[in-house]
């Protein structure tokens, strides 16, 4: 991995802008690398675009094990983070440490990204960055909390913006080496940015954090349904119909 933690915080100062992506498989991070991307995020929206679950929640650490690994052996050049997922970290820093250090030791990957923020995640984190794992923050938009807040734009009144803002600060002074920012106000995310001396990557943020990720699947549009903020770049769903139509065509006139 050329890219690290480190250099990323360098960019910022440089005013150079991250790219990002999810990946789940050897084939899709070996083209998001061999395309420069930045960072490859083994999120886990794994869970729902890849595994049909209903939510992120049910995702396990050894299904997130085997994907990652995946991942890690297309890869090259960016930034490998995996997400933990649901209660594999919440319950203690010690359930995180055991999570995240089986993540780097099992997989390759060069950090772990965790949702939420002050004060038990940034305890989490202080323990992870002793044990020498970078770690990734992600506030706003929190998809592991969908049963409390739904998939709702966060950062809608002052007193949600407060919390968010301390959370992010909470995770940078807990030595996070950057923060995701998912569905909150575009004026909120550049008040973060300019606020944090680490790097923000935004999803449904804006275009003023310090970098972008979105899910490859829906840039792609392979998924069957997309966030609102998605931005859609390709119709991969109209290209494979096509190409089964005409295959299906030619091997049943027995062209093929
Ligand atoms: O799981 C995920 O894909 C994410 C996003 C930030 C892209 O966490």
């Amino acid at each position: 991995m050329s890219v690290t933690p480190p250099k990323l915080s360098q960019w910022k100062q440089q005013g150079k802008r991250i790219v990002a992506l999810t990946a789940w498989d050897y084939a899709i991070a070996q083209i998001l690398d061999r395309a420069g991307v930045d960072v490859i995020l083994v999120g886990d929206s794994l869970a729902m675009v890849a595994l049909g679950y209903d939510t992120t929640l049910p995702l396990t650490l050894e299904e997130t094990l085997h994907h990652a690994k995946a991942v890690c052996r297309g890869v090259k050049d960016a930034l490998v983070v995996v997400d933990l997922p649901f209660l594999t970290y919440q319950e203690s820093p010690q359930q995180a440490l055991h999570s995240a250090g089986r993540v780097l030791k099992e997989t390759g990957a060069g950090g772990v990204k965790i949702e939420g923020g002050y004060p038990e995640m940034a305890q989490t984190v202080v323990r992870l960055v002793r044990a020498g794992i970078p770690v990734m923050g992600h506030v706003g938009l929190t998809p592991q909390s969908v049963r409390q807040v739904g998939y709702r734009q966060q950062g809608k009144t002052e007193a949600d913006r407060d919390r968010i803002l301390s959370e992010a600060i909470a995770l940078e002074c807990a030595g996070a080496f950057a923060i995701v920012l998912e569905h909150i106000p575009a004026d909120f995310a550049a008040t973060i940015t300019s606020k944090l001396s680490i790097p923000t990557i935004g999803i449904g943020a804006g275009s003023h954090c310090d970098g972008q990720i979105l899910v490859t699947h829906d840039l792609l549009g392979l998924s069957d349904k997309q966030p609102p903020f998605a931005k859609v770049y390709a119709n991969l769903r109209q290209t494979i119909t096509q190409a089964v139509d005409e295959y299906s065509r030619e091997v049943r006139d027995r062209s093929f």
